[in-house]
């Protein structure tokens, strides 16, 4: 047996042919293609598509593939029922996760295993959880949903459904770009316990609501959340060195900086950065972008830490009008495109995960009756 290493560090756990991460380099890849190829010139749906099938669509099969989501961009009226009886300061990812659980039971297709109806399922997913997460957005605040447009993008879809109105052009590009820099990240926690959940041949659902379930926690997905509440918390640039001394003397962790396998910078964060600073500018409210350049210098001067890909997605979401409550239900969105991808991959050659656990634990004693412990 190979030896112990916390959390994994550095173990390669299976071989995968979806995504590539050089952690000194800087540098994402997503099937061949360097992050800097796709975005800005491919839309989220064409990773989509990508991720799933391993090459870039042709325009037909490009126009099929947005036809099948634009007919799976329904909601089950039981669905619609249960987002409108949770209670409203639930918090969005637990809805999410019981959504996409109970998704499954609506779906006469949830236990069949075969690559073709997975790959169906993985479309309805996509399709359907943007529309959970805007309906939970809304009605948490006491509105009425927006039923999608089906016709327009993914990315312009859901703020449209959020928000009620459809957003410009350069609103629709940048976050179509964000799902792109969320669509997938190798063997992250949440890929894994997806993975590892698809292994035992469970079913998409279950594998989707595990992911679900493991991108919530703030060490991972939860994290975008954090760093917005930390940017309201400072209030003004002019606050940023006093509260950053403070918190690092109280030895707090600094939301959407470090990384496990990036350790040069977060390649994303650069996309990301920048749409934080042209938002701003457009909107005449910098002072996120702002109170962010400064925390990203203090860091890297303090404690060698780069901003991840969390760190700025925080100020451009918010500056897209939406709600932080719904930042990590948006990176889940986004991630479903690459969860299913791995869960494709993992169905095609499938060996269960099991590892092995280095017991430390006691041996050899004696059990003592009850009356005499
Ligand atoms: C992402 C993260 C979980 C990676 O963790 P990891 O690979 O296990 O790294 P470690 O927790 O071992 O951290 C290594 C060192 O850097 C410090 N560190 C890491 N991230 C830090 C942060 N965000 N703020 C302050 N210190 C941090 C740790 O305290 C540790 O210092 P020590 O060796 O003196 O104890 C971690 O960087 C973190 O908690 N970041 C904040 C949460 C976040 O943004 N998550 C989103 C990830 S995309």
């Amino acid at each position: 047996m190979t030896s112990f290493k916390a959390g994994l560090e550095d173990i390669v756990a299976l071989r995968s042919e979806i995504c590539f991460i050089d952690g000194q380099k800087r540098q994402l890849v997503y099937r061949g293609y360097d992050i800097g190829e796709l975005v800005g010139k491919a839309t989220f749906e064409e990773v989509v598509y990508l991720l799933w099938n391993g090459h870039l669509p042709p325009a037909a099969e490009l126009q099929r593939f947005k036809e099948e989501l634009a007919a799976e961009s329904t909601l089950p009226a039981e669905l619609v029922d249960f987002l409108k009886s949770c209670p409203k300061d639930a918090e969005p990812m637990a809805v999410l996760r019981t959504a996409v659980s109970a998704l499954g039971l609506f779906d006469a297709e949830a236990p069949v295993q075969d690559r073709d109806a997975n790959r169906r399922k993985a479309a309805r997913l996509l399709a359907k959880v943007p529309i959970i997460v805007a309906y939970n957005g809304r009605l948490r605040e006491g509105k009425d949903p927006v039923p999608p447009k089906p016709e327009l993008s993914l990315a312009a879809n859901f703020l449209y459904m959020l928000r009620g109105v459809e957003p410009d052009q350069m609103e629709e590009d940048i976050f179509d770009a964000a799902l792109i820099l969320h669509a997938d990240h190798e063997l992250n926690a949440s890929t894994f316990a997806a993975r590892v959940a698809m292994s035992t041949l469970s079913d998409v659902y279950s594998a989707i609501t595990a992911a679900i379930g493991t991108l919530k926690g703030p060490l991972h997905g939860g994290a975008n959340e954090q760093v917005m509440r930390t940017l309201l918390e400072i209030g003004d640039v002019s606050n940023v060195d006093d509260w950053l001394k403070a918190a690092l003397a109280r030895k707090e962790r600094i939301m959407g900086f470090g990384h496990r396998v990036y350790r040069t910078g977060d390649p994303r964060a650069d996309y990301l950065r920048r749409y934080s600073q042209e938002l701003g500018e457009k909107r005449g409210e910098l002072k996120w972008y702002e109170m962010s350049r400064r925390l990203e210098q203090l860091m890297l001067e303090e404690k060698g830490l780069h901003p991840n890909v969390d760190f700025y997605s925080a100020s451009t979401y918010y500056m897209l009008g939406i709600p932080m409550e719904l930042f990590t239900p948006v990176f889940a969105f986004s991630r479903v495109s690459g969860w299913t991808a791995h869960l494709l991959e993992q169905f095609d050659d499938n060996r269960l995960i099991r590892p092995r656990a280095e017991y430390v634990g006691p041996r050899d004693l004696t059990f003592v009756p009850v009356d005499r412990r």
